[in-house]
């Protein structure tokens, strides 16, 4: 499949029509920059920082429930937010928030997610980091229509010859998602996953958190309640009417793809936590939880508490993208790539009262460089909570086990854009055929920087370029930051669903301009 064919499923399936021929930009723009991206900035005044407060998204109650599942439902709308303030932004939106209601479930149960969608787009809702079964994972060619939508608009490339595959399973109005719960407590998170278009999806504001919780965990004097929070960096532009500003090739986004100078990958001016520009929270002298998720496009953070507090190891990291580590592992600095997860304890009664401690981007510049501010209270507080020498039982991969050895190279080629073998995404064309039970040891090998996903099961990080593991690689992973030119290997075991599934970049530009594969458990 070409790339021209490739950019007219989406213009197909939203019924457009039109096909787009994107021209491939020199290497100039892509190879260029060290790092991802291209800055976007925003046509209004940007706020001081430290100004808003953070918020935390809602936790969103079951509608129902029973001896073994809960149900959730979930609007996708539009809404207006003041994210800058006095500015109103048109967001997409899972029931009216940016970020969207937390969903909290519990291992060992179902949670059933109905998603209604009244947003004048389809949609494609994944679960990041969920053990799902296939026909729930949100593959991206299986829309959700807007309600009110004609028929599926794919079944016009029934019979088509060579096209039968890009049908997807197609739904008008309402999708329920099951996610079974066959997997230990986590942070995750949800999003818009439509073929072509979750770079503007997720964008415009189709993300939200879905905590997992079990038992083992629960049975931890970590932080809890307000003390356990949920961060959601993501960074935006703004165009002087508030609205988002996105460099799509088409504003009418019926073909997918973003201009050529913005080809490696979008970046806002704005730093965003948890919908909030540069906010600022007051802080106990007490250890808190803190559940980062990179839920940008394309920015890599390097993030640092500033001031330190003396002796550094200011983050206590206590899980990673599958959850708790076996043991806490201390940093000055966390390198956070697109999609990925860093459950940490910072303890800021280490900080005398009144102390303003910064959390910074080093790898950013200006505004950039600025992420939010915890400011340290004075008041006497209690707090019990620690963190355990010993956090999980977690049984590490034997790569003995590994029954196939397969490669995967992430990298632009000049005719076909951004692909993996040197292949744009056609759907129906797995690249894998892992059996169902099997350990294998998959390596990913790098031009630029590529935050490369895989669904379904997490994997453990054995080595970057033949040496071990770098030193956020710690733990089950679902997504893992390859740097230019380099080459890491995991180890992964296919567990519980059989069909076909997705690995990809999420640099979400790179994504979207067909930087996937299927991969199909048998
Ligand atoms: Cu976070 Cu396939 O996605
Ligand atoms: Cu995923
Ligand atoms: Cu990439």
């Amino acid at each position: 499949m070409n790339r021209r064919r490739f950019l007219g499923i989406g213009a197909s399936v939203f019924g457009a029509g039109a096909l787009a021929a994107v021209a491939v930009p020199s290497a100039a723009y892509l190879f260029a920059e060290g790092r991802p991206g291209r800055l976007l900035a925003s046509d209004l005044d940007l706020p001081a920082a430290f100004q808003a407060p953070l918020r935390v998204p809602t936790v969103l109650q079951p509608v129902r429930t029973d001896g073994t599942n809960d149900y959730y439902e979930i609007t996708q709308q539009v809404a207006e937010l003041e994210i800058l303030p006095g500015v109103k932004t048109e967001a997409w939106t899972y029931g009216g928030t940016f970020p969207g209601p937390t969903v909290v479930t519990r291992s060992g149960r179902a949670a059933v997610v109905k998603h209604r969608n009244q947003l004048p787009v389809p949609t494609v809702v994944h679960l990041h980091g969920g053990h799902t079964p296939a026909d729930s994972d949100g593959y991206p060619i299986d829309l959700l229509l807007p309600a009110g939508s004609a028929a599926p608009a794919a079944s016009a490339m029934d019979g088509m010859p060579g096209m039968r595959h890009l049908s997807g399973h197609n739904l008008v109005g309402e999708r329920t998602h099951t996610y079974p719960g066959r997997q230990r407590a986590a942070t995750l998170w949800y999003h818009d996953h439509r073929m072509g278009f979750t770079g503007p999806g997720v964008w415009r504001g189709l993300a939200g958190f879905h905590l997992v919780q079990d038992d083992e965990e629960g049975a931890l004097p970590l932080p809890r309640g307000e003390r356990d929070l949920p961060l959601m960096l993501a960074d935006r532009a703004f165009a002087a009417d508030g609205s988002f500003k996105y460099p799509s090739t088409d504003a009418s986004l019926a073909v997918p793809g973003v201009t050529d100078a913005y080809m490696n990958g979008v970046l806002g001016d704005v730093i965003l936590v948890n919908g909030a520009p540069w906010p600022r929270l007051d802080v106990d002298r007490a250890h808190y939880r803190l559940r980062l998720l990179n839920a940008s496009n394309a920015r890599l953070y390097r993030l640092e508490l500033h001031p330190q507090p003396s002796g550094g190891d200011a983050f206590v990291q206590i899980g990673s993208d599958g959850g708790l580590l076996a043991a806490p592992v201390t940093h000055d600095a966390i390198e956070i790539a697109p999609a990925e997860r860093f459950d940490v304890v910072v303890d800021f009664s280490r900080y005398g009262p009144g102390t303003q401690v910064r959390l910074l981007n080093r790898f950013g510049s200006g505004r950039t460089a600025e992420v939010m501010r915890f400011d340290v209270s004075s008041r006497a507080v209690n707090d019990d909570a620690t963190v355990p020498d010993k956090l999980s039982a977690v049984e590490e991969l034997d790569a003995a086990r590994a029954v196939a050895t397969r490669h995967f190279a992430f990298r632009r080629s000049r005719a076909d854009g951004w692909t993996i073998n040197g292949d744009p995404y056609e759907p129906g064309r797995s690249l894998a055929t892992p059996a169902l039970g099997s350990v294998e040891r998959w390596r990913f090998s790098s031009d630029v920087h590529h935050p490369v996903h895989v669904h379904l099961d997490h994997f453990q990080v054995t080595g970057r370029n033949g040496r071990g593991p770098g030193p956020w690689d710690e733990g089950w992973k679902d997504t893992v930051d390859l740097r230019p030119a380099e080459a890491v290997e995991v180890l992964v075991r296919f567990t519980d669903y059989g069909g076909t599934y997705m690995m990809h970049c999420h640099n979400l530009e790179h994504e979207d301009m067909a930087m996937m594969a299927d991969f199909t458990v048998g």
